[in-house]
């Protein structure tokens, strides 16, 4: 490339490389869609303030950049980095929170800047990349991946800059980056950060920055009507699917976005959609939704109007071509934790304003738009005014682990945007003791050094760690993967409830959801292997899949996850610590040994039964029903574990749930007396769990005998 030296760039350098005959990153021609994609980046409203935004990056080593949903954040301003930085031959990292995200943005971009994704322009996220170690100079990543690539070089030396987007999500992995990020900027005299966000945050960081300069850009490219709800009462679906029907019979053209809570309700919204109109596309778009399905959402073109009907994955970074009416349900779903119940739970909670006007945005990207809220004016002035922060919601099990990976101990005096409450740090750090991966000091012992850099969240290392002592590592290791999928391997039970049905019914284990995850896992493995023989001819896995209820897709991202956890178990094995991992597993038809090292291992997520399906949580007390779509249900069983709490509809259920032997329990210290609750009077709070616990004590000491 025709150079510009390292942080000299200007616009008129910049236009001068763009509108050059030849694409100064790789001599090709240009597209012939360069020129008019050239225009409409050239309107967009953070070009007229590059200038400024180059001579604040030149001036400061951090920089906040704030502005409306849709002016040219995203896909702009880490181009304008690129060539600002190529001379360094150092890369530039944007960070996006979710994985959607970041593959559609290096895929814009690298149309953007004519070159091939993978090549100048990539992106990686979890068990999937496009990146060249050579030729990528802007790589689109998850938090994740860059808070993994910190823990291996606390100084990022690869790379020139990190743009933070999307810093008002405030997840657990933005706090910790940013943490992080501010001792990387005072280590390294060359290293930028650049932190974008939508206005109501951009002061928070900027405080926490020092008091670094604040960009602001004013307007947004086109306008968006509001109206609110007046006849406040219909409940949310009707409502919903009411509102799409009428703006689909009344309004000018241009695509519908909905925003709903969940998948349940978004299954629910797209049917009565479908029922009432026949020339309208729906499209349902949700995080556990298969990556094709997903992209068919979002590319899909057609003569029809299109409908997404969406959880918030769509309230920020993807543009859904010509989306023109918004639809808002003012909910979400939301990880809730609660420290002294020990629990986390996914609960329906009202949004936050700066969640209302992101979602209002997305009708204003393409052109002129409406936004429908389904609640008052009134109401929306009740909510509050910005999102809490994930760090304050959820537990903190591998926020202590990365801390302690990146050297600081001090985990409640640390340097954070906003502190998690210091119960969750005490929990979480007496887990930790309990499960053997830190010493008192807080320092690591081996096996939490291990836990720090597995790609799972600790308590499965942990329980990880128990199948290897009771001969059934790689169960575990495929159970845990199948739980950590952001995707079900069924298929949405909703829209396909009857085919759903009959394939969990055919993998069903009826005393383990863990299990018919992992039998499905294992028949789709199966399977895979036969249509690689038959060479495709007459077997195609994805009918096979489908007439199964299963989800290709999630399937595939659980094979590939298991093979990169292969590796990492590989390099355990090949580590310094002289460590060989067996590769156990339990002999065909011998669940047991399975199921005791989850109880053991999730010994704090037990519950024991009370009526029909109702059960309550050990010491908390808190009473849940079985999910309905667990295997349990009906099955009256004493004792279960359980790996989410979540709450539906007013409802407290249990998901993916295992029966257990209370033999297993009794020595571990979590059910000594002492862990008891007890009433004021002293009396206990559960007596049946200690008759329970002490009956298996004795039918133990009578076999003995
Ligand atoms: O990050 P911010 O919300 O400020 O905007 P952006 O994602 O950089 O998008 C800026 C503009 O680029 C949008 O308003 C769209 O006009 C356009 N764009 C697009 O047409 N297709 C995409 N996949 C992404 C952006
Ligand atoms: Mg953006």
């Amino acid at each position: 490339m025709q150079s510009i030296a390292r942080n000299q760039a200007t616009v008129a350098k910049i236009q001068c490389l763009e509108d050059a005959p030849l694409n100064p990153l790789n001599g090709n021609a240009w597209p012939s869609s360069h020129n008019d994609i050239l225009q409409g980046r050239r309107r967009l409203p953070v070009y007229g303030r590059y200038q400024e935004i180059l001579d604040r990056y030149h001036q400061s080593p951090v920089v906040i950049l704030s502005s409306e949903t849709g002016s040219g954040k995203s896909t702009q301003v880490p181009q304008l980095l690129v060539y600002d930085e190529y001379e360094s031959g150092l890369q530039i990292a944007c960070t996006q929170p979710r994985r959607l995200a970041a593959k559609e943005l290096a895929s814009r971009v690298s149309d953007e800047m004519g070159v091939v994704l993978g090549e100048e322009v990539g992106y990686k996220v979890r068990n999937d990349q496009k990146f060249d170690r050579k030729k990528t100079r802007l790589t689109y990543m998850t938090e994740g991946v860059l808070l993994r690539a910190l823990s291996s070089d606390k100084s990022l030396s690869a790379y020139a800059c990190v743009v933070i987007d999307e810093a008002h999500e405030r997840t657990t992995d933005l706090d910790l980056l940013l943490a992080l990020l501010k001792k990387t900027v005072s280590r390294r005299k060359d290293f930028k950060l650049v932190i974008m966000s939508a206005t109501m945050d951009a002061k928070l960081f900027q405080d926490y920055f020092n008091n670094c300069p604040l960009i602001h850009i004013e307007g947004r490219n086109f306008d968006v009507e509001i109206f609110y709800a007046s006849n406040i009462g219909t409940s949310l679906i009707p409502a919903a699917a009411g509102m799409v029907v009428k703006i689909h019979k009344d309004q000018k053209p241009g695509n519908i976005l909905v925003f709903l809570p969940g998948e349940d309700e978004i299954g629910q919204v797209c049917r009565l959609i479908r029922e009432h109109t026949g020339d309208l596309d729906v499209f349902p778009l949700y995080s556990s939704l298969s990556a094709s399905d997903q992209r068919l959402a979002l590319s899909s073109t057609g003569p029809n109007r299109k409908c997404i009907v969406a959880t918030n994955i769509a309230e920020t970074s993807l543009t859904i071509d010509n989306v023109v009416y918004v639809i808002d349900s003012g909910l979400s779903r939301q990880l809730i934790y609660n420290p002294r119940l020990r629990l986390e739970m996914l609960e329906l909670r009202p949004i936050s304003q700066a969640s209302a006007k992101q979602r209002t945005g997305r009708a204003g990207r393409t052109r002129d738009g409406v936004c429908y809220r389904l609640y008052s004016k009134e109401a929306y002035d009740r909510l509050a005014p910005s999102t809490e922060p994930t760090i304050r919601c959820a537990s903190v099990h591998s926020v202590i682990l990365r801390l302690v990976t990146n050297g600081y101990r001090e985990i409640v005096d640390f340097d954070w945007i906003d502190a998690p409450h210091p119960e969750s740090i005490a929990r979480a750090a007496q887990d930790l003791r309990d499960w053997g991966f830190l010493n008192d000091d807080a320092s690591f012992t081996l096996s939490g050094r291990i836990a720090a850099r597995c790609p799972l969240d600790p308590i499965w290392w942990r329980a990880i760690q128990v199948g290897i002592k009771l001969g059934c590592t790689m169960n575990i290791v495929d159970i845990a993967l199948l739980c950590s999928s952001q995707t079900s391997i069924f298929l949405n039970p909703s829209a396909y409830r009857e085919i759903a049905n009959f394939g969990s019914a055919f993998f069903k284990d009826s005393i383990s959801d863990h299990l018919t995850l992992a039998n499905a896992f294992d028949a789709y493995m199966l399977a895979r292997e036969l249509y690689q023989q038959e060479n495709g001819f007459k077997f195609d896995l994805g009918d096979w899949c489908f007439d199964n209820g299963l989800n290709i897709g999630a399937l595939e991202e659980v094979r590939k996850a298991r093979l990169s956890f292969g590796n990492f178990l590989n390099d355990i094995d090949k580590g310094p610590h002289n460590i060989k991992i067996p590769r156990t597993r339990a002999p065909a038809g011998d669940a047991t040994r399975v199921r005791k090292a989850l109880a053991i291992a999730f010994c704090t997520q037990t519950a024991i039964h009370r009526t029909e399906d109702v059960y309550r949580t050990i010491h908390e007390n808190t009473s849940a029903l079985l999910s309905p779509h667990s295997s349990l249900v009906e099955g009256n069983y004493e004792w279960v574990i359980y790996d989410t709490f979540r709450t539906t509809g007013g409802k407290q259920y249990l998901q993916t749930v295992t029966t257990i032997d209370p033999k297993w329990l009794m020595e571990l210290p979590f059910f000594q007396e002492d862990r008891f609750t007890k009433k004021v009077d002293g009396s206990l709070k559960q007596p049946n769990v200690k008759r329970s616990l002490d009956d298996a004590k004795a039918k133990l000491e009578t076999a003995k005998n």
